[in-house]
């Protein structure tokens, strides 16, 4: 699935989806649930997060709007700010563009199951989603309803990684990813650099988010949604 505004109950309905916004937010939430933050509560508007923070004693905000902070905020949407030292223990309240949209999105679309993913954790989350049995679906955020490349690119990683498990029969879209990533996944950076929201991110000074972002298999946690939060598990 190609962006966020995809998702449908044909195409999620029943599947064991993984959810994937590289730059920025499915890196943002498993750095911060690896670091020990709680759980995640993603919502899709800045007002539902900051009335959630209200009834939710020990919680803090983060998230984005056009890649920077709202104002009042806890936290930005950047990967790096949500230390150990910052989240331990904490809930987060979570609203981001197109992230936690599509997160959300793929909830009322009735998925079967929905996990977290992008380069740093795609092993793990492929291996917790090929121990089900059924259909799967790769839900690429995109970006403000856009094809977003670093998704598609990272689709494509966990495609590889799926096939390296087991046999699947799979959509033209996913061969495209697949191929796309057996061509360029060792250049990530020199590639992603004409994507437009990597782009949108430099001139923001995000260089720190980028290369991390980008990093492939760091952390071992496989974060699943359930309608209400996200957690390791
Ligand atoms: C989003 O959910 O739209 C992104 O994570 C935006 C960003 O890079 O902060």
């Amino acid at each position: 699935i190609d962006t966020a505004a995809a998702i449908t109950r044909e195409t999620v309905e029943g599947r064991h989806v993984l959810v994937m916004d590289v730059l920025r937010a499915t890196s943002t939430i498993v750095t911060a649930l690896n670091n020990g933050a709680k759980r995640i509560i993603p919502v899709e508007t800045v007002e539902e997060a900051v009335a959630l923070k209200r009834r939710c004693a020990d919680s803090l905000l983060g998230g984005e709007r056009g890649g920077v902070r709202p104002e009042g905020f806890d936290f930005g949407n950047s990967p790096l700010e949500y230390s150990k030292d910052a989240v331990q223990n904490k809930t987060i309240v979570l609203t981001t563009t197109n992230g936690t949209r599509a997160l959300v999105g793929c909830q009322s679309a009735h998925a079967a199951t929905i996990g977290c993913a992008g380069f740093l954790n795609g092993k793990a989350a492929v291996r917790r989603l090929t121990a089900k049995t059924g259909d799967l679906a790769l839900v690429c955020a995109g970006t403000k309803d856009r094809f977003s490349l670093d998704d598609f690119l990272c689709a494509g990683m966990l495609l590889q990684q799926i096939m390296a498990e087991e046999e699947v029969q799979m959509a033209d879209l996913g061969w495209n990813a697949l191929l796309l990533y057996q061509a360029y996944g060792e250049s990530l950076p020199a590639v992603l650099d004409n994507a437009k929201h990597y782009q949108v991110l430099k001139g923001l000074g995000f260089h720190e988010d980028l290369e991390y972002c980008l990093m492939k298999n760091q952390l071992e946690i496989a974060p699943v949604f359930d309608g209400n939060e996200i957690r390791i598990d």
